[in-house]
């Protein structure tokens, strides 16, 4: 083992892993062999010994290597065989393919949240008891399922989509016949579509910062170059959208105006008005990502961009999950015919169509009077949540949190006063059974952190905040 190892920005143990997997590869270490000690390793490289067993426990979950329990580390015999030389680098391919992976922080959060009983205030959907299972349970015992279970529509379902349309006239105020219609796996398969097919690498867009960190290794693996709109409390600027256009040519602009994810903000009025003439004097396309406008906490209607699109210059992409169950996996995207077709055509390649079960569901959920009901209740719950959130943050840190209090969405966004790690805090939180999201990871500057208040039950809100709050007191 050489001194190139410190040069690299890789982590040091994922460094030592692939050392010994060339080592392996190259023959020095055999099928069933044992590998140094985890001690005599550490000591030859001058690094910790847990830094020996992380590069370790990078090989075996690659199947590299098995270890035994007292015994040591052995080369696996499985993997490697006789014909060694025949093994693909799984490892190599996976770090090396043109789609990205999620950061490291967002995929440790998320396993976390799959694999702990945590009090989760980081995952961005609906507490089960928030989920309409009542209804669901009886419109599952209908006996009037679709015979046929063949591919569907490409554009999806048509009675879901003649449902939508008018689901979107009355609660969106948005005009959209089926035909203009696409029904897609949630709003990211839209918001995936809308990238590969009307975009090219190199494209300018400009997206809110901070952001929906779900959508930003998309634009990224999509080789498109991203430039920031800095959002204050009545969402973006939208002068700046023309200053970055002038500046960068603007091939499209990605919005979630309605109660954004992350800062929980709702774009003026005037503010609309303003960008929807710009977008038309410039020609640039905006997608409107809106999942959480029927989540107003008032029960005032929210006047979508595409509501107020004179020009048609709007993509409107919306979905179930923020408001009826985000397992359906129900989503949807509005625009000219053309555009839908286009991504149709996509959406066909990537998996043959949507399945009929959700689309069948959601059709008769959305049709019926419960959905009315479902609405009206959810609303209030989100809004007593996020009271509870804005109280216990504010009983256990006073004035060192800056909160931006939301009046409708799920999620709320808040700085932090002081000289804080953000990993050291996740760390020292999850430690204490709550898991958030740290707001770098929205694209945002130090100090601020998202909490989702829709997830977790009200009950256990204000003692995630006072664990959160013991957590932050050690992470100075
Ligand atoms: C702004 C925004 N867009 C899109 C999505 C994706 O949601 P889904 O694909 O579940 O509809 C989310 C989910 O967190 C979101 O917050």
């Amino acid at each position: 083992m050489d001194g190139k190892m410190t040069s690299s920005s890789k982590p040091i143990y994922k460094q030592i892993a692939e050392l010994i997997e060339q080592r392996i590869r190259s023959g020095e270490f055999g099928p069933g062999s044992f590998l140094p000690s985890e001690r005599s390793l550490a000591k030859e490289l001058h690094v910790n010994r847990s830094t020996i067993v992380a590069a370790y426990d990078e090989l075996q979950a690659a199947g590299v290597v098995l270890r035994k329990q007292g015994s040591g580390t052995v080369v696996s015999r499985d993997i490697w065989g006789l014909a060694r030389t025949r093994v693909p680098n799984w490892r190599h391919l996976t770090e090396t393919g043109s789609f990205r992976p999620n950061l490291p922080l967002i995929r440790k959060i998320r396993k976390e949240t799959q694999e702990h009983e945590l009090i989760d205030l980081a995952s961005g959907e609906l507490s089960p008891d928030l989920v309409p299972h009542e209804s669901i349970k009886q419109l599952m015992k209908a006996d009037d399922f679709p015979a046929h279970l063949g591919y569907e529509h490409s554009l999806g379902n048509w009675s879901l989509r003649e449902t939508l349309s008018r689901h979107m006239k009355t609660w969106r105020n948005i005009g959209a016949p089926p035909t203009s219609i696409l029904v897609t796996s949630g709003a990211q398969q839209a918001l995936h579509l809308v990238v590969q097919c009307l975009l090219k690498p190199g494209d300018a867009v400009a997206i809110e910062e901070p952001s929906y960190c779900y959508s930003l290794p998309l634009f990224h693996s999509a080789g498109l170059r991203t430039f920031s709109l800095p959002m204050d409390h009545e969402g973006i600027d939208p002068d700046q959208l023309a200053e970055l256009h002038r500046k960068h040519r603007i091939k499209m602009v990605f919005l979630n105006p309605n109660f954004q994810n992350p800062t929980g903000t709702l774009l003026s009025l005037e503010r609309r008005m303003r960008l929807l003439a710009i977008s038309a004097e410039n020609g640039i396309p905006i997608i409107e990502d809106d999942p959480y406008s029927l989540t107003a906490f008032s029960n005032e209607p929210v006047p979508t961009l595409k509501s107020l699109d004179k020009h048609g210059t709007v993509l409107y992409i919306s979905s179930l999950t923020k408001i009826v169950a985000s397992g359906l996996r129900i989503g949807w995207i509005v625009g000219p015919q053309t555009v839908i077709e286009r991504l149709a055509d996509a959406k066909q390649q990537f998996d043959f169509g949507h399945s009929i079960f959700p689309q069948w569901l959601a059709d008769r959920f959305l049709q019926s009077p419960d959905f009315a009901t479902h609405i009206s209740r959810l609303r209030t719950q989100l809004a007593i949540r996020s009271d509870q959130l804005f109280f216990s943050l504010q009983d256990q840190f006073q004035d060192q949190v800056k909160i931006i209090s939301p009046e409708g969405g799920i999620h709320l966004w808040c700085s932090l006063s002081g000289d804080w790690s953000e990993q050291r805090l996740l760390t020292e939180s999850v430690k204490r059974g709550v898991v958030f999201v740290p707001g770098h990871l929205f694209g945002a500057e130090k100090g601020c952190v998202r909490f989702t208040f829709g997830r977790a039950l009200l009950e256990q809100i204000p003692v995630a905040i006072s664990r959160f709050a013991e957590a932050y007191t050690t992470s100075g």
